[in-house]
């Protein structure tokens, strides 16, 4: 008889409906599955809800999927007790999320040998509310000129907090006035001053799950429904590659399994802005055409971790990443070359491929009869009904529809082995 083996999925939720019910519908219509070694998995899934816990309770998923951690603390203590204690598997871990925001990942990409714009991180404007500040600050902040910090720079800049996210705090700094402004402004936060890729010809926006990069094309002024752009081929393949690489060695440098990299690329450099996205949108209002590509690398990744009991690891090891970083003897080519096997081997790449192959073959007919299928559009239609106006419900279900429409005629010819 085959070795049968139950496994446990948890989504951590705040206020998104659309892809948890994707998610888990897919999740659910993927039935049972069979790995190379005739076990057979069988994946269910389960929102996680907040209540007391005691410290010696044993936890019933074997993986978390979180996205409210990163603001409601009392389910990010939990995860941490269930990684510390239990084994159970996130994405992503808040060892790694709260200890290294944005700031240390430009500090670890410098490091690595990237193009990180110029970027200099300045004293909080206001106080800071302690009781020891007006001594220690009296002693020790030393007085600086900010007009010169700006100079040393060079205009246009932008000022933004040191931990980032969702554009809060950010502004574009065109000369003093904007900088004295931004700076007067920016009170309790704590901000850099980073140059601005000025002129840059594309704004490539990573999305990683696991061992998947899918790079698009982000119009960040346009609005949210029309940021990215569905548009292939729009890197040289060189630069492409590039993207890839830098987006899935932030990940596998600080073990974040679920992140967006943003990326500026002028003259053929790729210069990294953004990647440290603990919960990266991935609504289908944002999504559209790439939303059954996203659901499905994370039902794929999920389900690898679960079936293969990969081990979570919460702590950084930046020994291998330094040792290529500081060899004299690599060029930058050579070391994101190291650094792309590095990632593969921490995410296990060559062992996904093969699990998918075995394992999950049927999962891209599944997923593309899934998004042709009434159920998808309900999903749709109930998402934008919950996201807009009655008066904008029309135009969206054509714009979304369309666009997943496109996804589904796409992924037809690419399966038909036409596309
Ligand atoms: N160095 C830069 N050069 C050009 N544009 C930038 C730069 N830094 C930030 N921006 C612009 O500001 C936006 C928000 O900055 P970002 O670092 O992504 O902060 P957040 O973490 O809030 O998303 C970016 O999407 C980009 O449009
Ligand atoms: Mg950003």
């Amino acid at each position: 008889m085959a070795n049968s083996r139950e496994h446990l999925i948890g989504l951590l939720l705040g206020a998104e409906t659309d892809w948890p019910r994707a998610f888990e519908t897919l999740a659910a219509r993927m039935g049972v599955i069979t790995d190379g070694a005739s076990t057979q998995h069988r994946i269910s899934t389960e929102r996680v809800t907040i209540e007391p816990f005691n410290l010696r309770d044993k936890p019933r998923q074997d993986l978390v999927i979180d996205r409210l951690a990163h603001w409601y603390y009392h389910p990010r203590e939990w995860l941490k007790k269930v990684a510390l204690m239990d084994d159970v598997y996130l994405l992503n871990s808040p060892f790694t999320f709260q200890s290294m925001e944005k700031h240390s990942a430009y500090c670890a990409l410098l490091r690595l040998g990237m193009h990180v714009p110029e970027t200099v991180l300045v004293p909080y404007k206001n106080p800071v509310d302690n009781v020891r500040w007006a001594y220690t600050s009296e002693k020790y902040n030393k007085s600086f000129d900010l007009d010169q910090v700006a100079d040393g720079i060079g205009y246009p800049m932008f000022m933004k907090p040191f931990d980032g996210g969702a554009w809060r705090g950010v502004s574009m700094i065109k000369d003093p006035t904007d900088l004295h402004a931004a700076y007067n402004d920016s009170g309790e936060m704590l901000m850099h001053l980073q140059k601005a890729v000025d002129g840059f010809e594309v704004f490539a926006r990573a999305l990683t799950i696991g061992p998947e990069t899918m790079v698009m094309k982000f119009q960040p002024d346009e609005p949210m429904h029309d940021r990215y752009a569905v548009e292939h081929g729009f890197l040289s393949e060189g630069v492409g590659t590039e993207a890839v690489t830098i987006a899935q060695t932030v990940n596998a440098f600080f073990r974040w399994e679920f992140n967006s990299c943003e990326m500026l690329v002028k003259d053929g450099v790729v210069y990294p802005i953004d990647y440290a996205n603990a919960c990266p949108d991935v609504a289908v209002t944002s999504l559209h055409y790439y939303f059954p590509w996203a659901m499905k690398a994370l039902l794929k990744w999920s389900v690898f971790c679960v079936a293969t009991d990969r081990k979570a690891r919460t702590q950084v090891d930046t020994d291998p990443w330094f040792a290529v970083a500081d060899d004299p003897a690599l060029d930058y080519g050579g070391k994101l070359a190291a650094y792309q096997a590095l990632a593969n081997d921490h995410f296990e790449t060559e062992r996904y491929r093969e699990f998918c192959d075995t394992a999950l073959p049927h999962l891209d007919e599944m997923v593309l009869e899934w998004v042709d299928s009434d159920d998808f559009r309900a999903m749709l239609t109930s998402t934008i009904q919950q996201t807009y106006p009655p008066q904008e419900w029309d135009r969206f279900e054509g714009h979304f529809g369309g666009l997943t429409g496109m996804w589904v005629k796409d992924e037809t010819a690419r399966l038909a082995g036409v596309g």
